[in-house]
């Protein structure tokens, strides 16, 4: 099996003209009048190349856009790569995060192997150059990753390692984003780490072997801790819910419990936070079985629970001083003449209750079990993230997660995060009228509320075994998975969950 791209990232002091490299990437706006002074400098020694392109039209800085232009013996990149940055007014760290993500992508395309980024400089002073550079590192990773460890014959071969530098002739300048590098490498890794884990399909991933992914990353942090409940375990705590679940299969089901004591002092008004993911390491939807057309995605259902496992990894190497519980329900969601039915009744760890209407709504039968659990380890604050509803991505399409909650300021933060880290959400009800539809006359709850509004109802149910926590659920199904390759990334996995709770988790360890 191959290891993905291996991606090495510094900052280094040089003169944009004299810099060695395969690829210089530069920035430019949709709505400047001219060329900045990066680029006009090029321009020059370009022999007008750069005007010449933007005055064809063939370039005109809009996003998800790009332009090659092959140097010359004036200057000592072998090609200039232009990336469209659209209106000045709208750019936010994301923009340089994708700009980084494209320029990575089409390195491994042309297979550059080294690249040289200097498209902090066409944002003037607007940005923190620290976080800039965190956002390049991070967009590197993203944009350079392929999955292809069962492909043993690449058509012409693939680049085995790509090795990038973030540029400025500026020395003072170069060490403000040198300051970033090292946390937007972490999270990135983290990131991609991840986009494997959740692409590898259901025959190799099954409950038992996140459990050992989550181990093997346990071993390699310090401060990171992993359990993990085997069937016998759970049957011994009453979770009903992920047993249930499980019991289709032959790959047993488990919660995988990892925890993170910051070394230093943690400040007594940092909250403890619960991250608890959905792992389905497979979802047929059971004896409720799902149609055959695309049934292949739901390898996809471990999704929240990998995003999880990978902030953990985040988390750890960064050294946050915010003490985190990562709870991840994993179960492969089979029919067999040993599943769960419609019209069982499950005892869940809560003691509630479930009429099962549906057996395709296993998600939030395994992760109420686990709420319950980061309830009674007294987390302060719990999020969760999963591929829960068809609903959701009915909703709001593959560009935004599903965001629903019982407290605005935990809203607030995570909103904020998501814009920080460009994986997008959105608010959406959970209150009371969708909890009613869940009534059943024979149990406490059933697992299923009415035709529409499935996303919420869904969130209705979980928000019923988080006690009096503080509490935020992001459904995810929709953006976990990019069906076809973009100008920024390859097809399959996204790994959406891991910028956006590591951000979150960062802003707690910054106030
Ligand atoms: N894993 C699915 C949700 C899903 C759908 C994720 C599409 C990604 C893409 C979930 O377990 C599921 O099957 N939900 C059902 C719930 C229904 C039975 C109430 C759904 O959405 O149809
Ligand atoms: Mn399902
Ligand atoms: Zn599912």
């Amino acid at each position: 099996m191959k290891d993905i791209i291996d991606v090495k990232i510094k900052t280094r002091t040089v003169d944009f003209l004299t810099c060695e490299t395969d690829l210089l990437v530069t920035g430019h706006f949709s709505d400047s009048k001219e060329l900045d002074k990066l680029n006009s400098g090029l321009n020059r020694k370009l022999d007008g190349a750069i005007e010449r392109l933007i005055e064809l039209g063939d370039f005109k800085g809009k996003d998800g856009t790009s332009a090659v232009v092959y140097g010359n013996t004036n200057i000592c990149a072998k090609r200039v790569l232009l990336v469209g940055l659209d209106e000045k007014k709208k750019a936010t760290l994301d923009t340089i995060r994708k700009a980084a993500a494209l320029a990575a992508n089409r390195a491994v395309s042309m297979k550059a192997e080294t690249i040289s980024l200097a498209l902090h400089r066409a944002f003037g002073g607007r940005l923190d150059l620290g976080k800039m550079g965190q956002a390049c590192a991070e967009g590197t990773y993203f944009g350079s990753y392929r999955y292809d460890e069962f492909v043993t014959e690449n058509d012409n071969g693939r680049l085995g390692k790509l090795s990038v530098e973030v540029i400025d002739s500026d020395s003072a300048k170069t060490r403000k984003l040198n300051r970033g590098i090292n946390s937007g490498v972490i999270i990135g890794r983290a990131q991609s780490y991840a986009r494997t884990l959740m692409n590898r399909p259901a025959n190799v991933m099954n409950p038992a072997k996140i459990a050992s992914a989550a181990k093997k990353i346990a071993r390699g942090c310090k401060n990171l801790s992993c359990t993990v409940f085997d069937e016998k375990q759970l049957a011994a705590k009453g979770m009903g819910g992920i047993l249930a679940v499980g019991s289709g299969s032959e790959n047993k089901p488990r919660l995988i419990i990892l925890k993170y004591t910051p070394a230093g002092r943690v400040d007594s008004n940092v909250p403890t936070v619960g991250l608890i993911g959905k792992a389905i390491t497979f979802d047929s939807g059971g004896i409720s079985i799902k149609p055959a057309p695309n049934m292949e995605q739901m390898k996809l259902d471990k999704t929240g629970g990998i995003a999880v496992l990978c902030t953990l990894k985040a988390v750890a190497e960064l050294g946050l001083a915010v003490p985190v519980l990562g709870l991840i329900p994993s179960a492969e969601n089979l029919p067999s003449g040993t599943s769960y039915r419609p019209g069982d009744i499950i005892s869940t760890f809560s003691g509630k209750t479930v009429e099962v209407q549906n057996t395709d709504a296993e998600g939030r039968m395994v992760m109420c079990d686990a709420l319950h659990y980061a309830d009674k380890e007294k987390c302060d604050i719990i999020i969760d993230i999963a591929t829960l509803t068809g609903a959701c991505k009915v909703a709001l399409g593959s560009y935004m997660a599903g965001l629903m909650g019982n407290d605005e300021k935990l809203i607030k933060q995570l909103q904020r995060a998501a814009v920080e880290s460009g994986e997008k959400v959105w608010p959406m009800p959970s209150g009371e009228e969708y909890a009613k539809e869940m009534k059943s006359k024979i149990a406490d709850l059933k697992n299923i509320g009415s035709k529409w509004g499935g996303a919420c109802t869904a969130a209705a149910f979980l928000r019923q075994f988080i006690g009096e926590r503080k509490w935020a659920h992001l459904d995810i199904a929709g953006v976990e998975l990019f069906e076809k390759a973009t100008e920024f990334s390859a097809e399959g996995s996204s790994g959406f969950g891991v910028r956006l709770l590591t951000s979150y988790i960062m802003s707690l360890a910054a106030h």
